[in-house]
């Protein structure tokens, strides 16, 4: 058997996509994990939301998790992940779970025969996030398909934006983009939220990635609150039965109003709740394999 590796959203059929919400549909509804396995969470950039629902996931399945701190391993001595992880192969372990800081990491992995389940590779893809993302919007609307989803903020620099846009239009949800241009990327992009407020299901805002890139000594949190955030004002226009998203962290008064985080539309807690369950279902299907 050979363990299965989750790496982006690029490479994901939309059959194994429902699969995996289904899977965590039903451990949201309290089935047990009929699996076993030793895990560890290699976790090279900060986090809080990620690692802690891994962990959440791991202890409510019953999953052997080997601690590990990056302050206190031979990554210090200059090893490298590659030798990391073939030693924790080395050991026993059945899969590990990465956040780096460098995109496509898993390229130097090449070889190794534990899982692998991409925590989240610098600006490049985060797919358990968009599988929690994905469970909410089918919790909300009962599909994807013909969703309007409008993602704002620091497209560029976003594995949040990456993961969904590829994955969302892949199962036919509409995707409209706003950010400032430079920082659009790959994506065609528009810098005008009020053109599409009225008419999206959903609007997913986007945390400005100041680790990620210089942003000028110009950025005004004001400013971009005024033309790119979610207003009190324009949350008011939004149309009935739409939604708030955002993976968090969340710089609130910048790409939010404070008082939106917690309002009647935001699904921002329940995305963070959905998130233990997917990653329940992400390390059933790493561990199970494949023949
Ligand atoms: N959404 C998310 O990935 O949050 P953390 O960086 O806290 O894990």
């Amino acid at each position: 058997m050979i363990l299965a590796n989750l790496l982006s959203m690029n490479n994901l059929e939309n059959q194994t996509i429902m699969t995996l919400l289904e899977r965590a549909e039903k451990f949201r509804q309290g089935e047990k994990a009929p699996i076993d396995g030793t895990v560890v969470n290699l976790f090279f950039e900060p986090s809080t939301r990620t690692k802690m629902s891994f962990e959440m996931a791991e202890n409510k399945m019953g999953l052997a998790v080997l601690p590990f701190e990056t302050a206190f391993s031979s990554i210090l001595k200059g090893e490298t992940l590659y030798d990391t992880v073939r030693t924790m192969e080395a050991i026993g372990v059945d899969a590990v779970i990465i956040r780096h800081e460098e995109e496509e990491y898993y390229q130097q992995l090449e070889g190794c025969k534990v899982a692998v389940i991409n925590g989240g590779d610098g600006s490049g893809q985060h797919p358990t996030q968009s599988l929690l993302d994905l469970l909410t919007i089918y919790q909300e609307f009962g599909r994807v398909e013909g969703i309007h989803v409008t993602i704002v903020g620091d497209i560029a620099h976003s594995r949040v934006a990456k993961s969904n846009a590829a994955a969302l239009k892949q199962l036919g949800a509409e995707v409209t983009f706003i950010c400032p241009e430079e920082w659009s990327g790959e994506y065609d992009s528009s810098e005008h939220l009020d053109d599409f407020i009225e008419k999206t299901d959903v609007v997913m805002m986007l945390r400005v990635q100041h680790e990620r890139h210089a942003v000028s000594a110009m950025f005004s949190k004001e400013n971009y609150h005024e033309q790119y955030g979610l207003t009190i004002e324009r949350e008011k226009r939004m149309k009935e039965g739409a939604i708030i998203m955002h993976p968090a962290p969340i710089n609130r008064g910048v790409e939010i109003a404070d008082c939106l985080v917690e309002c009647e539309r935001s699904r921002i807690f329940k995305q963070m709740a959905n998130g233990v369950f997917v990653r329940m279902a992400v390390l059933e299907y790493a561990l199970k394999g494949r023949d």
